[in-house]
């Protein structure tokens, strides 16, 4: 007999042939993976909250960020030594004039510089001496690394200014003259026009100017201004903002504002850019206002809620978490309308006594302060107007009570050691929940995560925070940590978590590690309530000559300048699991997913571990049921296409079309930046051909989603 190669062969060898070949496409079949969806049960419900944001001031992520205020230290708070971001603009060498800064709390400083506070909160202010007038002289704001010129933009520009000579310093009474010589006296001749200008860093290219009319007064006045860009100009950051004068005298500047238009045109509102990328998301919870950012490095320092509500002339800001002080333009209540913007629901973190650098406060009478401060933050929220706070926030122009469900006590509350979260934690519980006994509390300190440390006192917590920031081997080889979680425990928001790989932002790696992780979470979304990655927001710049680098933490999700923004691979892979999700479980099984060698770490080694596999598939199904829509996510953190065999059980009805939602790359490394901000982007296609079994071959390095249509 004749082989196919047309050589001839016994019947012995041939029997042998055929067997062989049997045998190995048993083998493929073997090894092909197979999901099997079972669509004859309901599965459990997703969790109508499970995709929502964390957000904290990191990374300039208000300030320099989303908050759309374009004038870096406003109010000349951000540095005791220098007038950070400000320069002194002079035109002609000729002229003899200066800048400096005026900290009038501070007690060594002339007694009539020590009378120009606004208000408590507008306490410094820069003044401009022009001793010797030629050309144009004023101060120039250099932004958030730069200042945005767009065409045709009309952004409003505000400030605090004052022009006057040297007077007699202050005496009491019963001060005797001071034996000091007189200060010089400058002509004073203040009164008249001041120019405001956007123009470039050079000053030889001007984007848009105005002028306001400085009236003769000693006292402190505030102006307003449009300025309005010509339709042919092209977009830069390289802008600085500046407002000038050609006239001696001495000149005090406080609270200067410059904002472009918002989303909602919202006053003292947020970037349109970045709030539109998140209301892509569909987010529906933002947990705020930390993070790190809420407990403040001591005591002294948690944000300060009360202090950020009303007008900005009464915020004074406050020393941040993360190495700058924020202005708290974005307060309480601009938070709570952030919220609002995206259709999403509050969650609300209260500081619980605990600071970063370690110090705490007892439960007992010595923190009573704190949940009575607590409970009045949450009238502001959620008080009708006949409650003082909610009264307030009425007045602060929201007479609409916010509907909140979640209050978070503290932030990872296991760095404390003393072991007074218990304590803490139960007195904020007691007083918050008997008073809104719609609310829930929730712990910082997770029963899984730290046994230790967890909660006994008084209720088990209904719900615990857990974090994790992982690399992708770990997300991984965790991916399925929740399949084998206690039912019969509390609920768990994954309030933190990201696969940190990439810097600013993060790589394709990170976002397969993400959605794998994901994958796990969705799984179990009877059990995991609410998650959210962290942290959001980057402004991607690096250290200039002027101005320190802009971030502090390395793998963030959305990257931005002053002018433009783009979404991180795993931005994509986070809006696609919450665009596609269906709010039940689909029961299923999968077999032979294969696996792979997870090289070994210090850790591994030290425990005698020789050897690690991880899977190299992920997986979960969701459905709605109301439509049959079946959304079936799959992950391939391999280099090579991999086989999926698909059967859906239980199911007559299947449309042979689908759609298919890929996020791919070429190598793990690949990823999105500010100036290639599209390499990693989600295709979306029709696929043909779809039965009650069917194969797909998954692209390498990629997250597929298919949405499956049945009862058609
Ligand atoms: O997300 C960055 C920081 O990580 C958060 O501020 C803190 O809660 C966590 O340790």
């Amino acid at each position: 007999m004749k082989s196919k190669t047309g050589k001839t062969v016994n019947l012995k060898s041939y029997l042998l042939i055929l067997l062989a070949a049997g045998c190995m496409t048993r083998m493929a079949v073997a090894q092909t993976p197979v999901i099997t969806l079972d669509l004859t049960k309901q599965g459990a419900s997703v969790s109508p909250m499970l995709y929502g944001l964390m957000t904290e001031e990191i990374n300039h992520s208000y300030d320099g960020g989303l908050y759309a205020e374009l004038i870096r230290n406003r109010i000349f708070k951000d540095n005791k030594n220098t007038p950070e971001g400000w320069s002194l603009v002079q035109d002609d060498p000729a002229a003899k004039a200066s800048i400096k800064l005026i900290a009038a709390t501070e007690e060594n400083i002339p007694r009539d510089e020590r009378r120009l506070a606004i208000n408590g909160a507008l306490s410094t202010c820069l003044r401009l001496t022009v001793e010797q007038a030629a050309g144009r002289v004023g101060i120039a704001n250099e932004g958030y690394w730069g200042i945005p010129i767009k065409p045709s933009t009309t952004y409003k520009a505000s400030f605090y200014i004052k022009g006057t000579d040297r007077r007699e310093p202050f005496r009491q009474p019963w001060e005797p003259k001071p034996t000091t010589p007189p200060l010089p006296v400058i002509e004073n001749n203040t009164a008249g026009p001041i120019t405001v200008t956007l123009e470039s860093k050079d000053g030889k290219t001007v984007y848009a100017s105005g002028t306001i009319n400085l009236e003769k007064s000693n006292y402190w006045k505030k102006y307003e201004l449009t300025l309005t860009t010509a339709d042919d100009v092209k977009p830069t950051k390289d802008a600085r903002f500046v407002i000038s004068t050609n006239r001696t005298g001495q000149y005090y500047f406080n609270l200067v504002s410059l904002f472009p238009s918002t989303y909602h045109n919202r006053a003292n509102g947020n970037r349109v850019d970045l709030m539109q990328m998140l209301v892509d998301m569909k987010p529906k919870f933002l947990r705020f206002p930390g993070g790190n950012f809420l407990e403040g490095p001591l005591i002294t320092d948690a944000f300060p809620w009360k202090t950020t509500l009303g007008p900005l002339e009464s915020r004074p800001g406050h020393r941040g978490s993360w190495g700058y002080r924020p202005s708290d333009g974005m307060g309480l209540l601009e938070f709570l309308e952030w919220t609002e913007d995206m259709g999403a629901a509050p969650v609300l973190a209260v500081y619980a006594g605990y600071s970063l650098e370690g110090d705490h406060v007892d439960a007992g009478p010595l923190l009573k302060p704190y949940v009575d401060d607590a409970l009045d933050e949450i009238e502001y929220v959620t008080g009708d107007t006949s409650t003082y706070w909610g009264a307030k926030r009425a007045a602060d122009g929201h007479p609409a009570p916010f509907k909140l469900k979640y209050v978070e006590v503290g932030n990872e509350d296991w760095f404390d050691r003393s072991g007074s979260y218990d304590g803490r934690f139960t007195q904020f519980r007691t007083a918050i929940e008997g008073k809104y006994p719609q609310l829930t509390c929730i712990s910082t300190i997770a029963d899984a995560q730290y046994p230790n440390m967890k909660v006994t006192s008084g209720k088990r917590p209904e719900v615990v925070d857990e974090h994790y920031y992982r690399n992708s081997w770990d997300m991984w080889e965790n991916a399925s940590q929740y399949d084998k979680y206690d039912r019969s425990g509390p609920k768990i928001f994954v309030g933190e978590w990201a696969t940190r790989e990439g810097a600013p932002t993060t790589n394709l790696n990170a976002a397969l590690g993400d959605a794998a992780w994901m994958t796990g979470m969705e799984r179990n979304s009877d059990l995991i309530i609410m998650s959210c990655y962290a942290p959001l927001f980057v402004n991607v710049n690096t250290a200039t000559a002027t101005a320190p680098k802009a971030w502090q933490w390395d793998s963030d999700l959305i990257g931005y300048d002053a002018l433009s923004s783009y979404g991180s691979p795993s931005y994509y892979v986070q809006k696609l699991f919450s665009h596609y999700l269906g709010n039940k479980l689909v029961p299923a099984t999968v077999t032979n997913i294969p696996v792979q060698n997870r090289p070994l770490t210090k850790k591994d080694s030290a425990e005698g571990i020789t050897s690690k596999t991880v899977p190299t598939l992920f997986y979960s199904v969701t459905m709605n049921d109301t439509t049959g829509t079946v959304y079936l996510k799959m992950v391939n953190t391999t280099a090579k296409k991999q086989a999926v065999k698909i059967n859906m059980d239980g199911t007559a009805n299947i449309s042979p079309e689908a759609t298919l939602v890929v996020v791919k790359g070429n190598k793990p490394e690949d990823t999105n930046t500010i100036n290639d901000p599209g390499k990693i982007l989600p295709v979306t296609s029709t696929i043909k051909g779809v039965t009650k079994s069917f194969t797909r071959n998954l692209d390498p390095y990629s997250v597929s989603i298919l949405q499956l249509q049945t009862r058609k």
